[in-house]
């Protein structure tokens, strides 16, 4: 193998140090202090490796290495390198290692590729701060939205637009990160599968044929602050009652879709937050997931009929529901799942065809570039938890696969 293993575990446990919680997983939010100290180690990194490196409007750091044929389109890799609240140290920086470690391969090897290659590290694709993940690739592909940044908040009220200015960048250029259809030509993205297929049937590397669909929402309900001894049962407008309720119908829902549809209630307020007062308010998410978009939005569709029913039921409560985030289900490149394929074979890994139950950049990519995405097995399947864990030479077979497929691809005619 070209790319080494003493490299790899060394980024990884040095990304791992730049975390808001240290002793309770990984917590590295975007537009932190730990955020900057991370972008500092990549693009030291990037730079040691030959790259020339700027950071895109939005916060996305770019290594480029420039080709012998400067009208060949991009070959990009990369992914992101925020995370989870009390996350692990591999879901995202697996990715942002297999980019600098290609780098640093083709500067070893003092390779000119034919195309241009973009090494890249973008952040807030978990949406762990903001609510709506996937930023640095819906900025690079047209998807981000004025209202978003100013409409998106953290849990201490700071908009994206604020915490953005905070860091030194300016919302207002947000569109300036937007890269025009035809100037990427592939993007590989490496993740952990984040579940047990790999490890169970002991395959070395997952090549991803489908990511899920995806919809996100955030639902406020307005209901009426009362006294929770004095008020009687058919009285009172209990958000919180109706905010239960509606968990329980998206559960059930999902199971009725079918098809692997998933449905979840992760993030819930409410107030005022007292044990004798009937709740008056309450905003929680929604996560809608399939790998059929008519199931996402069989869903969603049952949701808001449901919701409509609740405020019929009693007209004390008012419910609102926005939108955070929405994709459809992708089909990642046929070319390039065989170009990974090949290259697989070529270096000797065991492969299988999967699809993917959670998001990725890579699915956004898909908008503008032939994308390509690859799994390393997870242990016990664990993943968004401080258990979350790759054994270092499995990971190394999945960036070999990586740094193989892109020089492949950056070869190309
Ligand atoms: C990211 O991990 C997601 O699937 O939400
Ligand atoms: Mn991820
Ligand atoms: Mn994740």
């Amino acid at each position: 193998m070209k790319t080494q293993l003493e490299r790899i575990q060394r980024d990884i446990e040095a990304l791992s140090a730049f975390n808001a919680t240290p002793g309770q997983g990984l917590t590295r939010l975007s537009f932190t202090p730990e955020h900057a100290q991370a972008a500092q180690y990549i693009q030291q990194a990037m730079e040691a490796a030959g790259l020339k490196v700027r950071t895109d409007p939005i916060g996305t750091l770019i290594g480029r290495l420039e080709g012998t044929d400067p009208t060949a389109p991009v070959v990009m890799v990369g992914s992101h390198f925020d995370s989870v609240k009390h996350g692990g140290n591999f879901d995202g920086p697996a990715g942002i290692v297999t980019a600098l470690e290609t780098a640093r391969v083709i500067h070893d090897e003092g390779i000119t590729p034919r195309h241009p290659m973009e090494f890249v590290a973008m952040i807030e694709e978990e949406g762990a701060r903001f609510g709506s993940g996937l930023f640095g690739s819906r900025g690079m592909t047209g998807r981000l939205t004025q209202e978003e940044l100013a409409s998106n908040h953290d849990d201490q009220g700071i908009s994206t637009a604020q915490a953005m200015e905070a860091f030194g960048l300016d919302p207002a250029r947000y569109r300036d990160a937007v890269r025009p259809k035809g100037e990427i030509g592939s993007f590989l993205e490496l993740h952990i599968e984040q579940g047990p297929i790999l490890e169970s049937t002991g395959t070395q590397v997952g090549i991803v044929e489908t990511v899920v669909g995806i919809c996100n929402l955030e639902i406020t309900i307005e209901g009426r602050p009362d006294h929770a001894g004095t008020t009687p049962m058919d009285m009172r407008a209990d958000a919180l009652l109706a905010a239960a309720k509606l968990t329980l119908f998206v559960n059930q829902a999902a199971i009725q879709a079918g098809n692997g549809t998933v449905g979840t209630v992760g993030k819930l307020s409410l107030l005022p937050g007292s044990g004798n007062i009937v709740p008056g308010w309450v905003q929680f998410t929604v996560d809608v997931r399939s790998p059929r978009g008519d199931c996402v939005n069989q869903v969603r569709e049952a949701l808001f009929e449901e919701i409509r029913r609740l405020t019929q039921e009693n007209d004390q409560l008012t419910i609102k529901v926005r939108t955070l985030m929405e994709m459809d289900p992708v089909t990642l490149d046929p070319h390039v799942r065989q170009v990974l394929q090949e290259q697989g074979e070529a270096a000797g890994l065991t492969t299988r065809t999967m699809s993917s139950g959670a998001g990725h950049d890579a699915m956004v990519m898909a908008d503008i570039a032939h994308v390509g995405l690859v799994f390393v097995p997870s242990k016990g399947g664990r993943s968004h938890c401080p258990e979350e864990w790759t054994d270092y030479n499995q990971l190394q077979n999945g960036v070999e696969l990586v740094c193989r497929t892109a020089m492949a691809l950056a070869a190309e005619e």
